[in-house]
């Protein structure tokens, strides 16, 4: 038997590594981009709003060494041809935070086959496209780390979000998935499953309640709230401290996993 090794170093410093961060433009992503430049990573700043990424990119540290990368998650050849530049263009891009918009809300029972298919090409089909634009550059640099920003709903479905929860079930069998084949080659895929954090995805789905039930957005609020032992809605830059940590070289041994960063909210083992 080996002797162990008893000597304790938690490396968290990204330094040397450019990191992809889908939805940067707000909430979440961007949350996640500044605590990975603030962990020294150079971050490609993407979603559809370009004059957003940019105001994000000039208030991270060190702003010129970040990019950003205007695109639409739902068309596929753009994905494919830009990110085909970049690499040619940067290199290996070894962490990825596969983050984007949440699918409308409403009962699976009233969803259209049309928006189904728009969220399976927005989430599932999309991550497929970047995994094989990117995975080359994994494999070559022995180190990946693929995080996909999911939903609670992995475990316990959400009522009223019918689509969301379908495809958050198939990304996260993609993950699991992948975290077996891509094991041997130093790549993790890993999942953050968030509650409920203070973003506009939270505002939209409190006044989509607001509407619904002609409660005020203060009971909605406070209705939630009940149902998290934290006793408090969470904050992006907690879900942020989570993919920044899965992200760095001292989570090498972890992956295939789920984790909620829920305020304790998910009742599932
Ligand atoms: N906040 C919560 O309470 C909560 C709870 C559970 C799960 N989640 C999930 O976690 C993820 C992030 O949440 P969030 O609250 O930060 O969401 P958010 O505030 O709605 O932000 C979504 C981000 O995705 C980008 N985006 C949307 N559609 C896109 C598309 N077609 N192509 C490219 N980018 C697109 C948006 O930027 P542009 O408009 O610039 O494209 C934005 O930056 C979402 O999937 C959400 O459903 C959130």
């Amino acid at each position: 038997m080996r002797p162990l090794a008893l000597e304790v170093h938690i490396e968290l410093s990204l330094q040397g590594h450019w990191a992809l961060v889908g939805g940067a433009s707000q909430g979440i992503g961007q949350a996640t981009a500044r605590a990975l430049a603030e962990q020294g990573a150079r971050v490609i700043l993407m979603s559809r709003r370009s004059e957003v990424l940019e105001q994000v990119r000039n208030s991270l540290p060190n702003p010129t060494q970040h990019r950003t990368l205007a695109l639409d998650l739902e068309r596929l050849e753009d994905i494919s041809t830009s990110l085909g530049r970049l690499v040619a263009d940067i290199g290996h891009v070894t962490i990825w935070v596969n983050n984007t918009g949440g699918p409308k809300a409403g009962p699976l029972s009233e969803a259209s086959p049309d928006e189904m298919e728009r969220a399976f090409r927005g989430h599932v089909l999309s991550s497929q496209v970047i995994l094989r634009a990117l995975l080359p550059g994994m494999k070559t640099a022995n180190y990946g780390r693929i995080i996909n920003v999911l939903s609670t709903s992995v475990r316990i479905p959400i009522p009223n979000l019918g689509v969301s929860n379908i495809v958050r079930g198939a990304m996260a069998s993609w993950a699991k998935t992948l975290s077996l084949e891509l094991g041997a080659s130093g790549i993790t895929v890993n999942n953050i499953l968030p509650g409920f954090t203070e973003t506009p995805r939270l505002e939209s789905l409190i006044n989509g309640a607001v509407a619904k039930t002609a409660k005020s957005e203060e009971e909605v609020r406070n209705e939630w709230v009940k149902t998290i032992p934290a006793g408090r809605i969470g904050l992006p830059t907690e879900t942020a401290a989570a993919i920044a940590f899965l992200a760095s070289p001292a989570a090498a041994y972890i992956s295939g996993v789920s984790i909620p960063v829920d305020g304790g909210r998910t009742g599932s083992l």
